[in-house]
């Protein structure tokens, strides 16, 4: 396992994250896992034995289950929990009540609260704002986020899923106050959706945001199970939960070109995915999923695949997005600034 700095930070967080989305199971969640704590344990062993040191949760996942299942098990596994780098989020509705929803101050700091109670930690290191609240102004989010971390409950605060006009809002509202500004981003970003390509991992690389994708098999669909000849594969998680939304025919012509590249390197179509994904200019950490032991060591495995630069052209070939307004423009300008060509 190697290991990179969060962004501008001097926090050290391993090349692969391990997201807890298959944790607990409860209502809408039960279709992408349900993993109870017996096996939450395991994986967590699992993790940590790996070298993974950073932890990703959400205060929506399973309603609250998923936190209190990774809180459980560092207690249980007797993890020190300053061995570990724990992230959770704020946006998701958590209960009937008008406010426990949203991107308030006064939710922000209810849900930091019960996240707390939940993970049995006293402090959150990183906390996301896991989307956009499109009734609570930006100014009011930014001076909660930086009062939440002047209170020591919370140490960074990154964002999830904002498109980047808004992200640069926060980011500069922020600097105008001296306030604590964001360290990062998690991004849904895989072969099957490279759309942060044209102006979130730009946004990343000026501002020195580290970068976190979210879903790098596309939710399972670039997990080997699923081909232009098997497009439902039972027990799968996308059969009955068909999310992120992605291309299907355009993703059928990846998943050929990836069979290809995992059978020259002896791995899997997901290791190809994955380590495809964690090869990409700007990316931290790629948050990694799995419903089983099996998956989970499959997926540790991909940090051994190195994908030659012969591999990353025929990938890009048939995975690149199609050209858009303003960057083909932006492109053709840039041509002329190049020296010593
Ligand atoms: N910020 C956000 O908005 C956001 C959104 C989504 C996720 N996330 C975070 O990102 C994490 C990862 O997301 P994700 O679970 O969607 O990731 P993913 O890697 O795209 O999908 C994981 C799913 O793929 C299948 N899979 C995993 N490893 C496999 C392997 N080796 N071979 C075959 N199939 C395999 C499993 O489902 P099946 O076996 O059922 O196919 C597994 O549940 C989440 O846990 C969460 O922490 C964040």
């Amino acid at each position: 396992m190697k290991y990179n700095f969060l962004g501008n930070t001097g926090l050290v967080v391993s090349e692969l994250c391990f997201g807890t989305m298959t944790f607990g199971g409860k209502g809408y969640w039960e279709a992408i896992g349900k993993i109870q704590q017996k096996e939450v344990n395991d994986l967590m062993k699992v993790v940590v034995e790996s070298g993974i040191n950073f932890i990703d949760t959400a205060n929506v996942y399973s309603f609250g289950e998923s936190e209190k299942l990774l809180g459980q098990s560092i207690k249980d596994n007797g993890f020190n929990r300053n061995d570990l780098v724990i992230a959770t989020k704020v946006r998701g509705r958590m209960g009937e009540g008008l406010n426990n929803v949203g991107l308030s101050r006064y939710h922000i700091f209810q849900s930091v609260d019960e996240s707390l109670q939940r993970l049995q930690l006293d402090h959150i290191d990183i906390l996301y704002v896991h989307g956009v609240d499109p009734k609570t102004p930006v100014e009011e989010i930014m001076r909660s986020l930086n009062d939440i971390v002047l209170t020591g409950k919370v140490r960074y605060i990154a964002i999830c899923n904002w498109p980047a006009w808004m992200v640069m809002k926060g980011m500069g509202i922020a600097e105008k106050n001296g306030w604590n500004k964001f360290v990062g981003m998690q991004y849904f970003y895989s072969l099957a959706g490279r759309d942060i390509e044209r102006e979130i991992l730009p946004l990343a690389a000026d501002q020195n945001l580290a970068m976190m994708p979210w879903s790098p098999l596309a939710g399972g669909f670039l997990g080997g199970k699923y081909s232009r000849n098997a497009a439902k594969a039972e027990g799968s998680r996308r059969d009955s939960f068909d999310f992120p939304p992605i291309n299907k025919e355009k993703t059928y012509d990846i998943i050929d070109v990836i069979s290809e590249v995992a059978k020259q390197h002896n791995a899997s179509v997901a290791e190809i995915a994955l380590a495809w994904v964690r090869q990409q200019k700007g990316v931290t950490s790629t948050i990694i999923g799995a419903k089983s032991i099996d998956q989970l060591h499959a997926n540790i495995k991909s940090v051994d695949v190195i994908l030659s630069a012969d591999d990353l052209q025929k990938i890009d070939e048939v995975s690149a997005l199609p050209k858009e307004y303003p960057g083909w423009m932006v492109e053709r300008q840039s041509g002329d600034r190049v020296l010593n060509k």
